[in-house]
């Protein structure tokens, strides 16, 4: 397992080009299991959980490929992937597959919609919480989907089709809304979303199923109308860019100082963080292609932050604020209201010397003065990069361990922060 080495304490300087959004990829990706036809992504990021996703779509007999390589083969460089569901050969999809990435269990929506069946491995557990997949299948029932638990497995059936009808989801979720999506656009009749996800990514999906030929009104609203039809068609679609990615490089300049622009992205994706991160003492600038992160050195301003759903402040960006506030001069609290368990970086932040006390869904942070590097454990993809942002700041070297979790979610890294002055390597093979 590979490791990454980090001595702290360079400012940063230059440009980070932003790339596709992992949580609007891997979405997209399985819509493409809703068409005979071909459906091309653009600006597909290059992450271990894209590769994944394109063996568990190969398992159903989707041809996907990337530049016109298959997962397994060499190393994939292109970001245009080609996904091809001509035939679907298997609607059952594994538990080893589906335990490796949560996000593939939305598979079941368009296997049931298209083929009418589906058996899906129940994801379990996960390090942030027990993220449940119900309100995920209540979807699907209200759509006329049987579903039944076998085994560890979701079942689901809809031999004469499913039909539109109303879900109301009593809690923001992103998966549900894009499971409501995928299976109703295929439904005879009208669906109406109620309490819809507004996330970006949200949106994407729906641009592309649009373009495939789908009736869709309302996304990034809390209310989406779907008229669905009787087939889908392929499409041509550019993956926005990735906001988790920005707002994690604009925390690591606003933790390490300096001077970046970050490239391909744009401000209105993440608006709630940079307001917080302005009041930092930060200073967020538009450029004419993406968004200009300033700190000189001054003092980092104590903010408080609560996570919501879009357009909130966003969970996968806690903790790398946490990160950034361990050495704010004073307090801020944090709260997590998305995930139940999603504090796994406060323990290994101690460990570089900051002081993080945690009450129940509130972690409230003093920042120190100075942090100082130290072997650290990557737990979960967004908490490792926390220890990233921290260790930039840090006096002298840490090491991440178990970097496998950043490899899921950030395309070259240590490449883009080296490339603006920090000191990182990746050091492979474990020690
Ligand atoms: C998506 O997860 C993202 N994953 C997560 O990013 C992100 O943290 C999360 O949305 C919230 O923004 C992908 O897009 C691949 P949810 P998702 O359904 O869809 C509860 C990352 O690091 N819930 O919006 O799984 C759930 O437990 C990942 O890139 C139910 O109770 O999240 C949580 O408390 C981590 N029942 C809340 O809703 C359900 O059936 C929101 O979860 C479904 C969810």
């Amino acid at each position: 397992m590979d490791r990454i080495r980090i001595v702290g304490g360079q400012t940063l300087s230059g440009s980070i080009p932003i790339s596709g959004a992992k949580n609007a990829a891997l979405p997209l990706m399985i819509a493409s299991l809703l068409t005979p036809e071909t459906v091309i992504l653009e600006n597909v990021p290059r992450l271990s959980d894209v590769r994944l996703l394109m063996r568990i779509l190969g398992n159903h007999g989707v041809d996907a490929s990337i530049d016109g390589k298959r997962a397994g083969q060499s190393e994939i460089t292109g970001d245009t992937i080609r996904l091809s569901a001509a035939g679907i050969v298997d609607t059952t999809a594994p538990y080893e597959l589906v335990s490796k990435m949560r996000a593939s269990f939305w598979v079941i929506a368009p296997l049931v919609a298209r083929m009418g069946q589906a058996r899906v491995s129940l994801p379990g557990g996960c390090a942030i919480g027990t993220r449940p997949v119900d309100l995920l299948i209540m979807a699907l029932e209200k759509l006329g989907a049987v579903i039944d638990i076998d085994a560890g497995y979701a079942v689901a059936s809809a031999p004469n089709g499913l039909r539109g009808g109303e879900i109301v989801f009593p809690k923001v979720t992103v998966g549900g809304t894009h499971t409501a999506l995928m299976a109703a656009v295929l439904a005879r009749g009208t669906t109406v979303i109620e309490n819809a996800a507004r996330e970006p990514e949200v949106v994407d999906l729906a641009d592309c199923l649009v373009k495939m030929g789908a009736r869709i009104e309302g996304a990034g609203s809390e209310r989406i109308i779907v008229e669905g039809v009787t087939s889908l068609g392929g499409a041509r679609h550019r993956v926005l860019p990735d906001r988790i990615e920005t707002g994690t490089y604009a925390m690591a300049v606003a933790m390490a100082g300096g001077d970046v622009t970050l490239d391909g992205t744009r401000a209105g994706l993440l608006q709630a963080a940079l307001d917080v991160l302005a009041k930092t003492g930060t200073q967020i600038t538009d450029t004419p292609d993406g968004i200009r992160v300033r700190r000189d050195g001054g003092r980092i301003v104590p903010v408080d932050v609560t996570t919501e759903p879009f357009p909130g402040f966003p969970t996968d960006l806690q903790a790398q604020f946490m990160a950034l506030m361990t050495r704010a001069q004073g307090t801020s609290r944090i709260r997590e209201t998305i995930f139940e368990n999603r504090f796994m970086h406060v323990q290994e932040l101690a460990r570089l010397g900051a002081r993080i006390r945690l009450d129940g869904d509130l972690a409230v942070v003093e920042g120190v003065p100075a942090l100082k590097g130290a072997p650290v454990m990557a737990t979960d993809l967004r908490a490792s990069v926390s220890l990233v942002i921290a260790a930039l700041a840090a006096e002298g070297e840490t090491v991440v361990h178990r970097v496998y979790h950043l490899d899921r979610g950030f395309e070259q890294l240590e490449r883009k922060l080296g490339a603006c002055g920090a000191m990182i390597e990746r050091l492979s093979g474990e020690k």
